[in-house]
């Protein structure tokens, strides 16, 4: 996605979240200070601790600073925060979330060959089962286009519904920014190949929708290829023969399940960043949740919270700073002496982060 071009001095919101986030919140502000210490970092309360202290778990003051906020650094929702994580994603209509899943060096990978294992997942952000719309089944038998279905609503049975939406204008956005992203991939040596995962077997109005309407925009970019698969096909492929992923696009529910499916062939949740974009806004989040298993143990792995803080730097036009981060996230990897318990090391949260601290202070001259 295009960088903002923020003047100077961007200013960032930032809420920790549940559970084990701030624990990897911290120490990514830390290391993003160093880094580009004009960025002006807004903490904003939220979740469980808001709840405590003010009463509610999305203050007001939280929602104006994330307005005011050229963007938002997320950690996670462990249930309290889902209220600002809904705001982030459908107030500010952040219509895209973009998972790169990129195994480097050192990731402890379950995979035999997880060198070949470098593409990017495209989700819709906004539509398909998300936000709930769920109800009675009794409401079904209501619907016009029930008379068409393959088997009628079910009468005088006890149950729930849950609807989904697909429009053009949502699925055309998302299948542009895949789009975008493959061909500034190709201009450094990737395919440039889009590939589409849905179940347009069996969902023809809404997966044969997104399915057509992702097809005609890839073929709208004269150099980009395009490949479909059902997405059970996909799910094997991204295992069997990840190498043949390029970008890879799919709807809110698959590319939620299908990004932490990629992020364990990779080595892990700890490894996964994210960015959700908008027209006029962005936030950036790793994949994982709040980890309420690891919460105050020290030991969760801050490396997808720090990448998401990466490819929030790139949106703000500190590409050097993330590139930076980024390497000294791969050398630590490389070197292997301080990896968290989840990567087979034996280091705590903050020996991981000093290991990339000493790490920023020596990356050549080049990058500084
Ligand atoms: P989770 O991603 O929090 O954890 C799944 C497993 O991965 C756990 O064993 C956890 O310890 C491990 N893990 C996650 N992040 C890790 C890290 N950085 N380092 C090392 N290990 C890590 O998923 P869950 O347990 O299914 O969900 C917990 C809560 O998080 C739920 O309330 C869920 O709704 C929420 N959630 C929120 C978001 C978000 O805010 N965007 C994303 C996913 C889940
Ligand atoms: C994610 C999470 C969220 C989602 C939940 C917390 C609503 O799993 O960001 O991957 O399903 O989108
Ligand atoms: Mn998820």
């Amino acid at each position: 996605m295009n960088p903002r071009h923020v003047q100077s001095s961007p200013t960032v919101c930032v809420i920790a979240g549940d559970d084990a986030a701030p624990e990897v919140m911290r120490p990514t502000m830390e290391v993003l200070r160093v880094l580009a210490p004009d960025i002006r970092f807004l903490e904003a309360p939220g979740g469980r601790e808001a709840l405590e202290h003010y009463g509610e778990a999305f203050p007001g003051e939280t929602r104006e600073r994330i307005d005011a906020a050229d963007c938002t650094l997320f950690g996670a929702s462990g249930g309290p925060s889902r209220p600002i994580l809904w705001y982030l994603r459908w107030g500010r209509e952040t219509y895209v979330n973009v998972r790169p899943i990129r195994w480097c060096r050192g990731y402890d990978s379950p995979m035999l060959h997880p060198e070949r294992i470098d593409y990017v997942i495209v989700r819709d952000n906004l539509e398909g089962m998300y936000p709930p719309r769920e109800g009675d089944i009794a409401e079904l038998s209501a619907l016009p286009s029930s008379v068409s279905w393959w088997q009628a609503p079910p009468v005088g049975k006890e149950g729930a519904y849950a609807v989904r939406v697909c429009t053009d204008e949502q699925i055309r956005r998302v299948a542009v920014a895949a789009c975008e992203i493959a061909r500034s991939r190709q201009a450094s040596g990737y395919p440039g190949r889009v590939t589409l995962g849905a179940k347009y077997s069996i969902l023809p109005r809404t997966d044969g929708r997104f399915r057509t309407l992702v097809a005609e925009t890839v073929r709208s970019y004269a150099g980009l290829s395009y490949q479909e698969f059902l997405i059970d096909d996909l799910a094997r492929r991204m295992i069997a023969a990840p190498e043949t992923l390029d970008v890879v696009v799919l709807s809110n529910e698959h590319g939620d399940i299908l990004a932490d499916a990629a992020s364990g062939s990779i080595g892990g949740l700890g490894l996964s960043p994210s960015a959700c974009y908008g027209e006029n806004y962005a936030y950036f989040e790793p994949v994982h949740g709040s980890a309420p298993d690891l919460a105050g143990k020290g030991i969760i792995n801050p490396t997808a919270m720090m990448l998401s803080g990466a490819m929030m730097l790139t949106y703000l036009g500190y590409t050097q700073q993330a590139r930076r981060l980024e390497y000294a996230i791969e050398q630590v990897y490389l070197k292997g002496l301080t990896l968290t318990r989840d990567q087979g090391g034996v280091a705590s949260t903050m020996e991981f982060v000093d290991a990339i601290i000493g790490h920023l202070a020596e990356s050549p001259v080049s990058m500084q």
